[in-house]
């Protein structure tokens, strides 16, 4: 009996399907069809035309007009408000940027920037669609996407064949016949341990005479410690791993204690939260494990400069910001690299949440660092959100 391999295949299947196959960059413009996304198509615009002088910089602003706040942008004015919402017709801001007159052009010309064609075209339209703002993706909770309807409905086996399936359709294409059970087997092995199968695992797949010869495939992959290999290096990169201090001479460092932690974790499927209390503060649990301290090693991966005659204060703010930003980004999706100019000031008034753990510092400091931890991050999300609505 034939083994219908490809009821099992979804998950595997659908990113190489989705970012190869049809040859779409993952942020192609809306179609006609679908709404403006003020993040992918709106925010671009307004950030490289108009927030210089309309934006959060309160000290470069012009005509106390802001357009990164809705509230700001649609408020009265004498002159009407710069949008409102659905009525392109009726907003300054339409009639400012169309305008033939240069003196009442924006941006104004002589500022160098030229809004062309398209863009006057998107901001147009998503102010027809009601000029909604939305927050960045990482602050955004997540909801479950709604199930496209697709004309050949007897095709999909799964809910996400689904997604797969309205997208050919939308391009006139019809799925490709069921590959091979080699292919499926390869894909599989690629996706689940970063590398090609052995001949072995290739000849026990083929072998298996059972219905879910599949499924006892994946589960192989899933069993095997290249598993939890393949599943950290994403960490590891989010968290900035290297074998070697980078800067001068890009000496060695031994730093691989704190990556088999990672891929431990991985194999042994340690659930997120304790995941990072492990890689935040895992010193300061109670009674602590050497495993526990390894796992803090995540706040040793920056770069480290050993060079002789650096200024040693210099490179510690380094590291702090190094460290501060990688949190953000690995935790919270937020580059922080605002942080570093614009929001020094407020910076300074809220303390570097993560001392460097230089044989110096006080017991004392570690023990509020997750308190400190949370609320600074919370502060430095909703100072982000400020700056990018
Ligand atoms: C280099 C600075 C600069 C840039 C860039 C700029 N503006 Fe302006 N904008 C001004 C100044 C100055 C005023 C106030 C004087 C005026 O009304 O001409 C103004 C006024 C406006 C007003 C009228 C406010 C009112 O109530 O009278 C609107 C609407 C506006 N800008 C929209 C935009 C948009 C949209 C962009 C981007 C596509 C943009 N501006 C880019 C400087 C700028």
């Amino acid at each position: 009996m034939r083994v219908p391999w490809k009821d099992r295949l979804l998950l595997l299947l659908v990113p190489p399907l989705i970012a190869g196959t049809f040859g779409v960059p993952v942020s192609a413009p809306a179609s006609a069809a679908e709404r403006l996304d003020f993040q992918r198509d709106v925010r671009p615009v307004l950030a490289q035309f108009c927030f210089r002088c309309h934006g959060p910089d309160a000290e470069h602003r012009a005509g106390e007009l802001r357009l990164d706040d809705r509230v700001s942008a649609t408020a009265p004015r004498a002159a009407g408000p710069a949008i409102v919402p659905g009525q392109p017709d009726d907003s300054v801001l339409i009639h400012r940027i169309m305008a033939a007159d240069e003196a009442q052009r924006m941006p104004p010309p002589d500022s160098r920037l030229v809004l062309g064609p398209q863009e006057r075209a998107t901001l147009r339209r998503w102010i027809a669609e009601g000029a909604e703002y939305q927050p960045p993706w990482s602050l955004v909770p997540p909801r479950a996407a709604v199930w496209p309807a697709v004309r050949h409905t007897s095709w999909p086996r799964g809910p996400l064949d689904g997604f797969v399936l309205a997208r050919l359709e939308q391009l006139g294409e019809t799925p490709s016949p069921e590959a091979s059970r080699e292919t499926l087997l390869r894909r599989a092995a690629l996706d689940l341990s970063g590398l090609p199968p052995t001949l072995d695992q290739l000849d026990d797949g083929l072998a298996d005479p059972s219905v879910d010869a599949y499924e006892r495939a994946v589960d192989r992959l899933l069993a095997s410690p290249s598993f939890g290999e393949r599943q950290a290096v994403e960490w590891l990169d989010a968290a900035r791993y290297a074998d070697t201090n980078g800067y001068f001479g890009d000496h060695p460092r031994t730093a691989w204690l704190w990556r088999d932690w990672v891929i431990a974790a991985c194999n042994h499927n340690l659930p997120f939260d304790e995941f990072t209390i492990r890689q935040l503060a895992g010193d300061l649990l109670p009674q602590p494990s050497v495993a526990d301290r390894i796992a803090t090693g995540f706040h040793r991966n920056q770069m480290a400069n050993n060079e002789t005659g650096i200024i040693d204060e210099e490179y510690r703010v380094e590291y702090v910001a190094d460290r501060v930003r990688t949190l953000g980004m690995a935790w919270m999706g937020l580059t922080l690299e605002c942080s570093r100019c614009q929001l020094a000031p407020s910076l300074k008034e809220t303390k570097m949440p993560v001392s460097v753990p230089t044989k110096s510092s006080p017991a004392t400091v570690a023990s509020s660092r997750i308190t400190r931890l949370t609320s600074f991050c919370g502060k430095l999300a909703s100072m982000r959100c400020q700056l990018a609505p």
